[in-house]
C-alpha cells in the first residue's frame, strides 16, 4: 500500500541533496541546486538504489549516468516496463520538478512488491541524469543518449568552469562516452513518468491529477551579436556599437513575436557580456533563446520572424549599425511529441480508479519522456498539481497528491507489467 509517510520522508531526503538556502531572500529548505553530472546528483542516484535495492532491484548506472533499478518479472527477456523521471535541478530550482516523479515510481513499485504482485515481465525505475541542461546546455541529456538522440558534438560541451561532458563522466567513474548508454526501443514495452504539472491548470480545475496528451516541441540556440569594445568614457555616444544595446533589441523583438503566435513562448534566460567591466561599452552579447510551441510551424514561425528582426534591428531604431554581425549555434531541437493514445487511457482510467476525472493536457515543459516517444517506445505522464511556479523554490506540490498519483501509477503498471 502507498505509503504518504515513506513518500515523504524520501521527498526530504532527495530535497536535503544539493539544498541550496538563500539568506538574504529568506529561502530555507525549498531550493536545490543539484546540477547534472555532478557529484550532488550522484548522491541522488545513491539514495534511490538504496531505496530499491532492499525490495530485491538490481541496480545498474549505464554509460550517461543514468540509474537504473530492475525488479525482475517471470520472463526476464520480455520487454521491460520503464518508469521514471530526472534527477537534477536548475540552479535555486524547486524540490519537486523530477524528483517527485522519481518518488512517486518508487513508492508505486515497491507497494506492489510488498502487495506480493508478481510482475510477468522486469519493471526498471530510471532516474535520468541531466534532463535540465542547466550546466552543459544540452537538456533531456540522459534520456537522450539512452535513445540514440544525443547530437554527435555533445560530449565535447563545456560548462563554464570549462569542464567538458566527458570530463564530467570521467570524474564520475565512467567512461566519458555517453553514446555508449544507447539501448534497443524494442526491449522497452512501455515507458511512464509522473511529474509535478509546473504550471498552474491543475489547481485552477481543483484536481490532484492529470494526463498528458503531447509535449511541446523546443528550439534552444545561442545568439552572439559582435559589437565593439571601447571606452565608456570617451566615445560619444554616436559612435558606438553596443552589443548589448543591439541584444536588447532582439529579446524584445522575441518577446513581441511568441506573442503574436498562438500558444508560443519564447524566452531568454542567459545573457553574458563581454569583455564586462562598467567602463567598458560591451563588446560582444551572448544569449540563449528558448522558443516552444505545440506545432512545429509555430516554433518555425518565432525563429524566422526573430532572425528577419535581428537583421534589421543590427542597425536600431535610427537605422545607425549597433552590431558588426551575429551568429546563431543551435543547441538542441526537439520535435513537438504526441503521447500513446493507448497509454493514455491505461493512465485515465487508473486515475478515475483512484477518485480523479483527470484533465487532459499538453506540456509546455520538456519532460525525458519525449525520447523514448520518438523512438517508438508506447509512452504516458501522470501530472502531479502543482503551485508556486515551477524552476523556483516556490515551486510546492502536496504529499497527498503525490500519492494518489502513486497510486494510479501503481494500478498502471499492474496492468502494463502483468501480460
Ligand atoms: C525542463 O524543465 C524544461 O522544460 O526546460
Ligand atoms: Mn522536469
Ligand atoms: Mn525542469
Amino acid at each position: 500500500m502507498t505509503s504518504v509517510a515513506r513518500l515523504q520522508h524520501r521527498i526530504d531526503e532527495l530535497g536535503a541533496i544539493a539544498r541550496t538556502d538563500d539568506p538574504a531572500r529568506e529561502i530555507y529548505g525549498t531550493s536545490v541546486s543539484r546540477l547534472g553530472l555532478t557529484p550532488d546528483e550522484q548522491r541522488a542516484r545513491d539514495a534511490v538504489a538504496a531505496w530499491c535495492t532492499p525490495h530485491g532491484a538490481q541496480i545498474r548506472r549505464d554509460a550517461a549516468a543514468n540509474l537504473y533499478a530492475r525488479f525482475p518479472g517471470t520472463d526476464a527477456d520480455a520487454p521491460v516496463i520503464l518508469v521514471g523521471s530526472h534527477l537534477d535541478s536548475v540552479p535555486m530550482g524547486g524540490r519537486f520538478d523530477g524528483a517527485l516523479g522519481v518518488c512517486i515510481a518508487v513508492e508505486a513499485v515497491v507497494s506492489l512488491v510488498e502487495s506480493g504482485a508478481r510482475f510477468a515481465r522486469p519493471v526498471e525505475i530510471v532516474g535520468w541524469a541531466d534532463e535540465e541542461g542547466a550546466r552543459f546546455g544540452i537538456g533531456l541529456f540522459g534520456s537522450s543518449a539512452a535513445f540514440r538522440r544525443l547530437p554527435g558534438y555533445a560530449a565535447g560541451l563545456k560548462d563554464k568552469a570549462g569542464v567538458s561532458i566527458t570530463d564530467a563522466l570521467r570524474s564520475l567513474d565512467l567512461s566519458g562516452d555517453p553514446f555508449g548508454a544507447a539501448r534497443e526501443p524494442t526491449g522497452i514495452r512501455a515507458y511512464l513518468e509522473p511529474h509535478i504539472e509546473q504550471g498552474p491548470r491543475l489547481e485552477r480545475a481543483g484536481l490532484a491529477l492529470g494526463v498528458v496528451s503531447d509535449i511541446v516541441g523546443i528550439y534552444h540556440a545561442r545568439v552572439t551579436i559582435e559589437g565593439r569594445a571601447d571606452h565608456a568614457g570617451a566615445t560619444v555616444m554616436g559612435a558606438r556599437m553596443d552589443a548589448l544595446v543591439a541584444a536588447t533589441y532582439a529579446i524584445q523583438a522575441l518577446e513581441r513575436i511568441a506573442a503574436s503566435v498562438p500558444d508560443a513562448v519564447g524566452t531568454v534566460g542567459e545573457i553574458s557580456v563581454r569583455p564586462g567591466a562598467k567602463n567598458v561599452v560591451p563588446g560582444e552579447c551572448t544569449f540563449s533563446l528558448d522558443i516552444r510551441a505545440p506545432k512545429q510551424e509555430s516554433i518555425d514561425r518565432v525563429k524566422d520572424e526573430l532572425f528577419d528582426e535581428l537583421r534589421r534591428l543590427m542597425r536600431g531604431p535610427d537605422g545607425r549599425a549597433r552590431s558588426r554581425g551575429w551568429k546563431t549555434e543551435s543547441l538542441h531541437e526537439v520535435p513537438v511529441t504526441p503521447l500513446d493514445t493507448g497509454i493514455r487511457e491505461i493512465l485515465v482510467r487508473s486515475v478515475r480508479e483512484v477518485g480523479v476525472e483527470p484533465l487532459v493536457l499538453i506540456s509546455g515543459a520538456g519532460h525525458d519522456a519525449q525520447n523514448p516517444s520518438l523512438a517508438g517506445v508506447p509512452t504516458g505522464m501522470i501530472f502531479v498539481r502543482s503551485t508556486g511556479g515551477s524552476h523556483t523554490p516556490t515551486e510546492f506540490a502536496s504529499t497527498n497528491d503525490a500519492a494518489l498519483g502513486a497510486q494510479a501509477l501503481e494500478l498502471a503498471i499492474r496492468e502494463l507489467a502483468s501480460t
